[in-house]
């Protein structure tokens, strides 16, 4: 969102920040419905906090409704099916007026549902409830940190690493790329050496606009915020592209739980339409290279923005290339590890594309097996 966008109480989505609120959406919903129904869960936090007014107009004019808003009615529904379990909502902004806004549209608060909104900066609420979390047993969270530009503030975020829960950052990777070559003023800098934890901007220079090294440096400061070395942490990024199929921000999925790591992965891709982004690949998207070294089988067109399930396939073919009698959840086992992904939701999709575009043996015994033929993918 450009600043002066973001000034408006209601200021304009794009498709990509419609998808953005679709994705979590979705998620939500999955997310709550999975824990309510675990006996050992009492309850559910969201929290968003910078959460804006809730209220967008899209391109055509028309109101579109924000994360905040769908989160509300969503966890609302839930809450009334789960009447024994609770449910709260922390949302918070900086702008008074856009919570002042977002007040209009929130469902009222019920016996076991309770919204509190509160005007102040975002990363001094995620500090007082960051104090408090030890003592919120058997609540699970999801924090959503969605800033405007690349601002992150890694003191708030560490006691949801560092606990159960979920995080969901906005990494607005197209603000580095844009400011941090030219950086000149002092808060400007710190900014950016704050989000990156670097002591020096300059250090980020030779990153130049290249998306991949933000990236992982910020998987690396996750990695290491997340605690103990052996503590088996999660994390998933989706990129997001605008219609001039630029990126302008990734979304990055925090969890210490593998079942919210694969639940996040498969809503990702169904959001998108069974890819990895809505970055427009001109066509490209099932494309197959015939390869005539004859070491391959066919080779899919792979762009690592935008991953379809051809290039699914093509990374389990290399990993079991040659392989016989390979369990159908040794597949699974391998993509439910992968960053980006998912098995649940596209089992059959795979097996399919394996048999009829790589080859593959489907053998049907009391579990089933599958032969790889010996080309890579
Ligand atoms: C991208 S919008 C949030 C969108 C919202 N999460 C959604 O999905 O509907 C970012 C909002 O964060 C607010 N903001 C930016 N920095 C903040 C901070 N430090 N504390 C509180 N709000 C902040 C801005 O005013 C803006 O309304």
């Amino acid at each position: 969102m450009s600043s002066s966008n973001n000034e408006k109480v209601i200021s304009k989505a794009s498709p990509h920040t419609v998808k953005k609120f679709d994705l979590i959406e979705e998620y939500i919903k999955s997310w709550a419905q999975k824990l309510m129904l675990n006996e050992a869960c009492n309850g559910l936090v969201f929290i968003d906090c910078m959460c804006s007014s809730g209220m967008y107009t899209d391109a055509e004019g028309k109101f579109v409704k924000g994360t905040p808003v769908r989160v509300a009615e969503a966890l609302l529904d839930v809450a009334r099916t789960y009447t024994q379990k609770q449910v709260f909502l922390y949302l918070n902004d900086n702008s008074k007026d856009k919570i002042k806004e977002l007040k209009k549209h929130l469902p009222s608060d019920e016996r076991n549902f309770r919204i509190v909104t509160s005007v102040g900066d975002g990363n001094e609420l995620l500090k007082t409830i960051g104090l408090q979390l030890n003592q919120t047993n058997h609540l699970h969270f999801f924090l959503l940190y969605d800033p405007y530009d690349a601002s992150i503030d890694w003191e708030a975020l560490l006691p949801f690493f560092k606990n159960w829960g979920e995080v969901l950052i906005n990494h607005m990777i197209s603000d580095s790329i844009r400011a941090i070559s030219q950086v000149k003023n002092d808060s400007a800098k710190k900014k950016y050496e704050g989000t990156y934890l670097v002591d020096d901007v300059k250090k980020l220079i030779p990153f130049g606009s290249n998306k991949a090294a933000y990236e992982q440096r910020l998987r690396e400061i996750i990695e290491f915020l997340k605690g103990y070395s052996e503590r088996k942490y999660y994390i998933a990024a989706f990129p997001f592209f605008n219609t001039k199929n630029s990126l302008v921000y990734d979304l990055v999925h925090c969890t210490s739980h593998e079942a919210g790591f694969k639940l996040f992965k498969t809503t990702a891709w169904k959001t998108f339409g069974d890819k990895s982004s809505l970055k427009n690949r001109h066509g490209e998207e099932g494309q197959l290279m015939f390869d005539f070294t004859g070491e391959s089988a066919c080779k899919p067109v792979v762009d690592d923005y935008c991953y379809d399930v051809y290039s699914i396939v093509s990374y389990v073919q290399d990993n079991f290339c040659g392989k016989k009698d390979v369990p159908l959840e040794d597949i699974w086992s391998l993509l439910d590890e992968h960053p980006v992904f998912p098995s649940d939701g596209y089992r059959s999709q795979i097996k399919s594309v394996l048999k009829q575009d790589f080859g593959a043996q489907m053998l049907r015994q009391k579990t089933e097996k599958i032969n790889f033929s010996d080309k890579r993918g």
